[in-house]
């Protein structure tokens, strides 16, 4: 179990961040709604409809910054875990949304435009009251106590006791973790009166549960109850009509609060609450192999257990969005085969995709399956098992599963002018770090994190018949079996250049040719940094491209390296996204994207007085999105990252202005130590200025040191000069001396700001006003805002790392007063 919790700890608080703190304010909470009372977004803690238990409440729930569902959760747990929302896919905005129990009868969740979100079928009813049953049901009846409408009857992800699943009904599980969009996995009965777990996506359907190789009988189902009726009890069993029947491992505890959830990974699993820590265990899983759920890995996508899930491509083929393993892979330009040119098959041994199988047919020769899949253009692979002979010719690779454990060999049609391709999965483990950002309906930035992979090897663990884990065992050990033993398998994908793109292929391997053309030989220089000089270049699709060549070539190919593998596992608006890479003789070259507005220092430290001066609006939306850029690098990414390098130069402006962090040749990766603290690897390198003090000291350089340059640039941000030139000046006219000089120079500066900032307000509001802020922003700035970005600069550059906040807790701090504006020049 302590695995599983390091692995979960992240996203956990993740959630408890962005969650309704459940015990602020008690002083709306309710049992009932009568016709004419409304529940208001504004106070999503405090107005809520409580059941008579307090076991569940009722109000709204932060999905995003400013986004928002009508949601029933369990109040007992510790992230408050949502057992029903109203408007999963149409999210309502954190100001003046309302639900409103209508004087027409209707429960109406409205948007702060007035636009009806959603609403309950009760208009023109007798529509009494809206109460909050203690089974979690949310219910409009009338007087007399029956109902009208209730939450049981439109279940989202998740069924509770004694809330059954019909012929009308179906759970679908969220699109990913976190979020609650409605993804493509379905719990439902089908027209066989059987319940199925179904993959519905954009290209294909699939079942997967219960064992699609077997009919309804083998499976031990009956098609022939069409009542289509199935609950969980109280006591943790789960009966249903088609006498699908299981129970949770605790049955039997009636105290046990329980939900059956389709999880956003197409599991569905059985959950109990301890009511010790408000965590959740699941005490039953529909697969408890997780590559068995359909649709994981997407098109030509391969699930694999390494030994956690992972998705991998096989190879010749790349994936086609590396943050979002639903799109799978596709072939690579020149793998694709042309109808009527000559091919051959390549063998991928142990591997199974499941599905999609024409012409069927067993006891057939390979020789004759073969020529099956040969004579057909639509053929693109087919599986066959030796001993019985079972032909499956496919038309398309879905559901891949590697390796298998039924014993078939997939052969893949490759073109003959693809010479040796020996089809072996790469370890591409594409989820790790991924960030998706959207805007909700309403215009807000979704900030959520997904790791997909990470999740089902939990519940194998802990709470699964020792059959499985043994068989899990099995999995890996013929894992490394198949491919460790064979070392021209294991080692390709790392060892050659070509395997070497291969790995990293969600970003292109551009040729030094191709890289010369599009930047017209390397004519337009757009800058150099420490470790390379950077140019300017256009793609034949039209998108600028940032061009950097490395050229400490005695380092660069270790550089080189440690950048592709942090960097390519990396994805946040607010770093800069690369695109590729050349590797070729000599030439280290990494491609990113061109981001329009150039650096922080020029629009900072150049004279452009008035217009062209970044207003304080800007300054402090940079500020913010720094900031969310090194949160994520140092508490998001699963390899824990310290830049090392935080400067204006190494923040570029996109066309809005918000913040880009790029320059990761001095990152490199971190372990934690069993301090939770992290530990560099390796030498580093800073830059004068903005480096802290313990660089100095020859201490293990922490996220802390990027926190002291982001205070040294949160001061330059408001100042609009350089703190290293302008300490000087100010504080008593010294010469630029050396890097010591410059930081005791910046403590003295501290000294003076924190005297400063302990006078009364009018004082301080006047110092800041006419000595401290930058003149260009002619008072036109929040002081709210400003005093405590001071405040929270001030903390940063603390001599003492241990002192400064973290990377988060700045965040968290600049988040709370972002949403000032209005009070913006008061
Ligand atoms: C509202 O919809 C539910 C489910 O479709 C139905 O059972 C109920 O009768 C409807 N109520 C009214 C008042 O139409
Ligand atoms: C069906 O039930 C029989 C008898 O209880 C059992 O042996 C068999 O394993 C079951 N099959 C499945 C697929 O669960
Ligand atoms: C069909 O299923 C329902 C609900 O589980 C049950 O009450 C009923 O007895 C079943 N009918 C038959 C014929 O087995
Ligand atoms: C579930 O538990 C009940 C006792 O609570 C038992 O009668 C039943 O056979 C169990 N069902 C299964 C599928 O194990
Ligand atoms: C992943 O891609 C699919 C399309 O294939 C899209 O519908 C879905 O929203 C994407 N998921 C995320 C989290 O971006
Ligand atoms: C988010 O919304 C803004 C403003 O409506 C828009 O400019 C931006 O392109 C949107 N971003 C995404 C990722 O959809």
């Amino acid at each position: 179990m302590r695995g599983v919790h390091t692995i979960l700890a992240p996203a956990f608080f993740l959630l408890l961040a962005s969650l309704p703190s459940p015990t602020r304010s008690a002083s709306l909470r309710r049992s009932t709604l009568y016709r004419g009372d409304s529940i208001a977004v504004e106070d999503a803690s405090g107005d809520v409809l409580v059941s008579p238990s307090g076991n569940f409440w009722c109000g709204f729930y932060k999905v995003a910054t400013n986004a928002y569902t009508l949601a029933v959760w369990f109040a007992r747990s510790a992230d408050a875990t949502v057992a029903w929302t109203a408007n999963r896919d149409a999210p309502v905005n954190g100001r003046g949304s309302h639900a409103v129990f209508l004087r027409d009868g209707s429960l109406v969740l409205q948007d702060f435009d007035g636009h009806v979100a959603w609403m309950t079928n009760t208009s023109g009813t007798p529509a009494d009251r809206v109460v909050l049953l203690d089974t979690g049901n949310l219910v409009v009846s009338d007087a007399g106590g029956s109902i009208l409408w209730q939450s049981f009857d439109w279940p989202t992800d998740t069924l509770l006791p004694y809330q059954p699943i019909t012929r009308y009904k179906r759970l679908v599980s969220a699109s990913a973790k976190g979020l609650p969009y409605s993804g493509y996995y379905n719990f439902y009965f089908d027209s066989n009166n059987i319940l199925n777990l179904i993959y519905d996506g954009p290209e294909i359907s699939s079942n997967y549960w219960p064992d699609p190789f077997k009919q309804w009988w083998q499976n031990n189902r009956t098609a022939y109850n069409s009542s289509r009726y199935g609950s969980l009890d109280r006591y943790g069993a789960f009966t249903a009509s088609d006498h699908t029947r299981f129970n949770a491992s605790d049955v039997g505890d009636a105290g046990v609060m329980r939900r059956l959830t389709l999880d956003y990974d197409g599991n569905l699993r059985l959950y109990s609450l301890d009511n010790g820590d408000g965590t959740w265990h699941a005490t039953w899983v529909a697969l408890p192999r997780q590559c068995d759920v359909h649709g994981i890995c997407g098109r030509y996508g391969v699930c694999s257990y390494l030994p956690e899930l992972a998705c991998s491509c096989p190879e010749g083929f790349v994936p086609s969005d590396a943050s979002n393993w639903s799109k799978g892979c596709r072939r690579r330009e020149f793998y694709d085969v042309r109808c009527g040119e000559p091919v051959y098959f390549a063998e991928m041994p142990g591997f199974d995709f499941w599905g999609f199988d024409f012409n069927y047919t067993p006891g057939l020769t390979m020789e004759t399956c073969r020529k099956i899949c040969l004579d057909d253009c639509d053929c693109q692979a087919f599986g066959y098992r030796m001993g019985t002979g079972e032909c499956y010719p496919k038309i398309t690779l879905w559901n891949g599963r590697a390796p298998d454990i039924v014993k078939q060999n997939i052969f893949l049609k490759v073109p003959t002018r693809i010479k040796g391709l020996k089809p072996a999965v790469l370890e591409f483990h594409g989820h790790d770090c991924t960030v998706h950002e959207r805007n909700a309906s309403v215009g807000s930035s979704y900030f959520q994190h997904v790791r997909g992979n990470k999740i089902s090897f939990v519940y194998f663990y802990s709470f699964l018949a020792a059959a499985f884990v043994v068989e899990a065992i099995f999995i890996a050990v013929g894992y490394l079996f198949v491919f460790r033993a064979d070392p021209a398998a294991s080692g390709r994908g790392v060892r050659d250049d070509e395997g070497y793109a291969l790995l990293f292929s969600h970003f292109r391997r551009f040729t030094y040719d191709e890289l010369s053309d599009v930047t017209g030989k390397f004519t337009h220089k757009l800058g150099r940094g420490a470790s390379g000089t950077v140019y300017k270049g256009v793609l034949d699709d039209g998108r600028s491209i940032a061009v950097k060549r490395l050229d400490d070539l005695t380092q660069a190919d270790e550089v080189f390296r440690s950048e592709m593998s942090v960097i390519g596992r990396i994805n946040h608006m607010n770093l800069v996204r690369m695109w590729g890479f050349c590797s070729e003789h000599s030439h280290r070259i990494l491609v990113y994207e061109f981001v329009e507005n150039g650096s922080l220092d020029k629009a900072l430290f150049c004279d452009a007085g008035g217009e062209d001066a970044l207003g304080w609006r800007s300054r402090y939306k940079i500020a913010v999105g720094v900031a969310k850029g090194l949160a994520y690098l140092h508490h998001e990414c699963l390899e824990w990252i310290v830049h090392c390098d935080v400067k204006p130069e190494n923040i570029l402006l996109d066309a809005e202005l918000d913040p880009k962090i790029t320059d990761f040749g001095l990152v490199k990766l971190l372990s934690r130590d069993a301090c939770g603290r992290l530990v560099m690897s390796g030498r580093v390198q800073g830059t004068r200025g903005y480096v802290a003090p313990e660089w100095a000291m020859g201490v293990p350089i922490t996220g802390k040191a990027d926190v002291y340059s982001f205070g040294v640039v949160l001061v330059e941000l408001m100042r609009g000069r350089r703190v290293s030139d302008w300490v000087v000046v100010v504080v008593d006219g010294r010469e630029e001396g050396d890097e010591d000089d410059a930081r005791v120079d910046l403590q003295r500066m501290v000294e003076w700001i924190r005297g400063e900032m302990k006078k009364g307000d009018d004082e301080r509001c006047s110092w800041m006003e006419e000595e401290f802020m930058d003149p260009r922003l002619r008072g036109d700035f929040s002081h709210l805002q400003a005093a405590a970005m001071l405040e929270l600069a001030v903390s940063c550059v603390d001599d003492d790392p241990s002192r400064r906040p973290s990377m988060d807790a700045v965040l968290q701090k600049l988040l709370l007063l972002e949403d000032t504006a209005s009070m913006r020049y008061a």
